[in-house]
This record gives C-alpha cells, structure tokens and sequence, in this order.
C-alpha cells in the first residue's frame, strides 16, 4: 500500500515546492473548518500525492475504523476496551451504545455533578475549613495532569475561580514547591487517577493528606477524587459525592474532557466548559461528516504521514505563537507518542514503517532564539506545525501581538524560501573579497525547502481550544489506522515501572544489588554513598 507514494516521492523529491505556490494552491492545499483555517501550502504534496494519500486512508480503512471507534466497538483490542472519550463532548448528539448500553445519561450525570460542585467551590458555597477555597492543586501525572495543565493555561484569560496548582512529579521538589504557596485551610487537593494506582500519584496524594493533617482536623472533606475506581478512592477515605468517576473507555491521555477536566472546570466555571466541549464536539461532527480532502484532522494526518512515513523526517516540532499555548507540545507529546510509539500492528506483526514521530517544540519566539538555528541551517529536515491566533487578549497591547504574527509567518516564509549562495554574497554588501567572501557567505545560506504547516485561528477561546485538542485527537487516531497499530494502549511504559518497583528496596539499602548489571550496580553504589 505503500508503494505508489514512495514512487510518487522518488519523483519529486527533489523539486523545490516554493515554485509550486500561486493563489490557486494557496487555495486548493488549504481548508477551512469552524473558526480555523489549516494550511499545507508550504509542503511538497501537490494534487497527485495528496491523492495518493487520501488512498492510503481508503486502503486503511479509516472511515469504517472511525464509524467502529465512534459507535463504541471495541477498537482498543489489547484491553479489549471501547475508545469513546467523544462520549465526553456528545453535549447534543444521540446515545452512544456501549455493550447495548446507552452511556449517555451517566456521562450527562456525571458533568451536571462536576458542574454543582464546581459552582459550590467558586461562590464559596463549599469551603475548607479555613473559608472560602483559594487554592486547588490537581495531584496526577501523564493524562491526569498534562490535559487540565495545559488547557488551565490556555485558558488564563477566562479564568475567574480560584488558583488552580498541579503537582505530577514523584520528585519532592514538585509538591514542596506547590504547597509552600498554599493555605492547608483553605485548599482543595484534587486527586486525579484513572487507576488510582499509580505510584507517583498516590504518593503525592499521601504527602498532601499528611500536610493537611497537620493543620486541619478532618483532611478527607477537603480532597475530591477523579477516578475509575471508586472503591480505590473510598479506601483513601474521599467521600463519594466528591468522586467522579469515568469508565475504562476514556483513555487517560483523552480524559480531560471529563472529570479528569475538573480543575478547569473550576478555574473557568461551567459554561465556559462547556463551550470548550462543544468546540470538540464541532470538531468530531466535522471529522465524521466531511470528505477527506476538506477533513482538517485527515488532512493533519495526511501531512504528517507525508513526512514521517513517507520523506523520512524523523521528528514533528509544535510551535504555538500563542503564548497561551506554551504547554501543548508536551500535551501532544503524551497524545502524540504515547499512542503512536508502538512497533508492532494490531496483529502483533512487526512495522514495516517507522512509527509515529518524535514530536517537541516551544512557544514562538522563544524558540527561535533556542533552536532554530538547527531548523533553518541544520542537516536534519524537521517539519514545523505553526499555530497562530490572529488577536490575543491583551487589546492594550495589540501591536505586539501583530510583531509576534509577523515572526511567525517569516518563519514559514523563511522555511520554504531559504537565502541562496548568490543572495548571501549580497547581503555581505562588500565587506568581504575572494576566498574570505566564499567562505562567509556559505555559513549564511539557508537552504530552505523546509516544509511547514499553519493552523491559524481568530482567538483562543474555550471553544477554539476544544477545536484544536479534538483536531489532533482524530489526527493521531487516523495516523494510527494508517500505520495499523493500536492507538489507544502503553504497554511501552510497563518495564519501567516494573523495575522502579524492584529497585525501590536496592536504594534504601533493604535488598542488594545482586543480579543487577554493573552499570546499575555501578550507578546505585555512587548515590548510596552519597547519601541517596
Ligand atoms: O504513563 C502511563 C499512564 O498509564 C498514562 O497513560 C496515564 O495518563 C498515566 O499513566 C496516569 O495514569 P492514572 O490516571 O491511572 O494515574
């Protein structure tokens, strides 16, 4: 199946596609959907490849797999589980069957429990025992943590609850840091768990009972739990009118749209989270509906199969000039990675293509004064996916949202166009002669032809975020249909947590290091006597 796009990329690998670009592919090699415009202009797909490719989505069988995914076949086949986190957002659509189970009225249930409880926390109806809540720290890691932390940020400028914290990492330095700033009277501590199992999280949550405990007589009304496992949660002694619970078909990295989404929830208060769901739900009526060359989260795929599976671009950098932003690559690391990192097919059998790439970046502009030296110059091809509002929400400081939009299109423009040797010799404007002018000019070529997209937006507003997040949900599901693999297990992260646990009695010195390899010998020998 792969074969037609190689052929076709052996053609025109080398062709610069700058000469490509007119009005009418500005046109055609772009799309529209709800409040965001996509555009892959400046790529190498023309029409023949983008037909190839919208093929491979047939061959894959991605409208069928999505029609399963959305009508709760169990599409998760190694935990034989439902992926149903549209559910979620299906604020107006029809029931979704579960087993022969309409899941809907739970879902529905469970959001009007988060809103009533979300309201007492904002007007103070439900305080600690100090007053009114100031504070709410989110315990939870991966997608307990990486989706509200992300979307609490994106969001700043609806946020009119009380500070939301979040504490993820098993690291002492992380919950210290966070519960120094807080009052114990007058903090909610949010424990978020799909399994309410996991190592990192359940210590933190016993670190911030033990300091609540130190200041406040009954600890266990001030925690609010968001789990699966509900007989886990009353075991850590949280009441149930504060859990919420979610089933075993939300996937933690896609939970957020539920309780997992509390702390959001409180920070931006009720209607506006919904206005975030019913953006995601704009976005999955539109991924169901519309043909794939129109389809913003096929198209997003197609591009970034172009250029991992396809040209051989190992790495996918995200970087929002939208400050707001700044902790969605790491969100999309998790989403991206975490569901496309597999080597082997659904079928057990081993990739004949490379999995999912390696996605990182940083907000504009900061990075370009960090790496893209290497993006322009390097030897490495690192496709860029911009993401731009056209105003921010500072309108007293419109001008210097227009200056970070001008260095965000230059970037692209730089990217495509690059600066031949001829130009660079001009730009050194007779400064030097002979050898010394080859020589300088060439460190200042740019060779350009460096794919990127655009995703640009009028503002980010609760329903624009939910637009984008459900965007590169769908996008990372179709890439996974295509490659044939499972999207929605981690098996990858098991091996680790296995050996943590082993090693964990080796460093307190309860058990030695005894078939252990000599570099981990090695490396527990040093920090033990360093006092580890
Ligand atoms: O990293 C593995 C993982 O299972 C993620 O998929 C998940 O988001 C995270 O751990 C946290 O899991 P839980 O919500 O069960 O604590």
């Amino acid at each position: 199946m792969w074969d037609p796009l190689r052929a076709h990329f052996a053609k025109v690998a080398d062709r610069r596609f700058a000469s490509l670009v007119d009005d009418a592919r500005a046109a055609d090699f772009s799309a529209q959907f709800g409040d965001m415009l996509f555009d892959y202009v400046k790529t190498n797909i023309d029409a023949d490849g983008r037909s190839l490719l919208i093929d491979l989505l047939e061959q894959a069988g991605v409208a069928a797999k999505r029609d399963a995914m959305f009508a709760g076949a169990p599409i998760n086949e190694t935990e034989g589980r439902a992926v149903l986190h549209t559910a979620l957002r299906n604020l107006d659509g029809g029931p979704v069957m579960v087993d022969g189970t309409d899941v809907m009225p739970e879902v529905l249930d469970t959001l009007a429990r988060m809103e009533a409880f979300a309201e007492d926390v904002r007007s103070g109806r439900f305080t600690g025992q100090g007053g009114q809540i100031t504070d709410v720290v989110n315990i939870g890691i991966g997608g307990s943590d990486l989706g509200p932390a992300m979307a609490v940020k994106a969001l700043a400028p609806y946020h009119d609850g009380p500070r939301c914290h979040f504490v993820s990492n098993v690291d002492p330095a992380d919950i210290a840091g966070v519960l120094r700033a807080c009052d114990p009277a007058t903090t909610l501590v949010i424990v978020a768990s799909k399994t309410f199992t996991t190592i990192e999280t359940m210590t933190n949550a016993r670190t911030a009972q033990a300091w609540m405990g130190a200041e406040v007589s009954d600890t266990g009304a001030q925690f609010a739990a968001l789990s699966t496992a509900a007989d886990k949660t009353a075991a850590f002694g949280i009441d149930s009118s504060r859990v919420f619970g979610f089933a075993d078909w939300v996937g933690g990295r896609y939970s957020l749209w539920g309780p997992i989404g509390l702390s959001l929830m409180i920070a931006i208060g009720p209607k506006a989270f919904r206005a975030f769901l019913r953006g995601a739900q704009a976005m999955d009526v539109h991924f169901k509906s519309a043909a794939w060359d129109e389809n913003l989260p096929a198209l997003l795929a197609l591009v970034g199969i172009w250029h991992n599976q396809i040209c051989g671009y190992t790495t996918r950098a995200v970087l929002p000039y939208d400050n707001l932003l700044s902790r969605l690559p790491a969100y999309l690391q998790q989403l991206d990675m975490e569901s496309n990192g597999k080597g082997v097919s659904m079928d057990g059998a081993d990739l004949t293509v490379p999995s999912g790439p390696v996605v990182w970046g940083e907000p504009g502009t900061n990075g370009q004064h960090a790496f893209y030296q290497l993006i322009h110059q390097g030897t490495r091809v690192v496709p860029c996916e911009f993401l731009l509002a056209a105003r921010g929400h500072e309108d007293d400081l419109h001008h210097q949202h227009q200056l970070l939009v001008a260095n965000c299109l230059a970037q692209s423009e730089a990217l495509m166009r690059g600066r031949t040797l001829d130009e660079a010799r001009g730009k050194l404007d007779g400064k030097y002669q002979g050898e010394e002018l080859e020589r300088q000019a060439r460190h200042r070529v740019f060779p350009g032809n460096r794919p990127s997209v655009t995703l640009a937006y009028p503002q980010l507003t609760p329903e624009v975020l939910g637009q984008i997040i459900a965007l590169y949900e769908h996008r990372v599901f179709v890439e996974g249909v295509v490659l044939g693999i499972n999207s929605y297990d981690q098996w990858g992260v098991e091996l680790g947590k296995e050996l943590a646990t082993a090693l964990q009695p080796v460093i307190e010195g309860a058990a030695t290091t005894q078939g252990k390899d000599g570099s981990t010998a090695a490396l527990v020998g040093f920090l033990r006597s360093n006092g580890v």
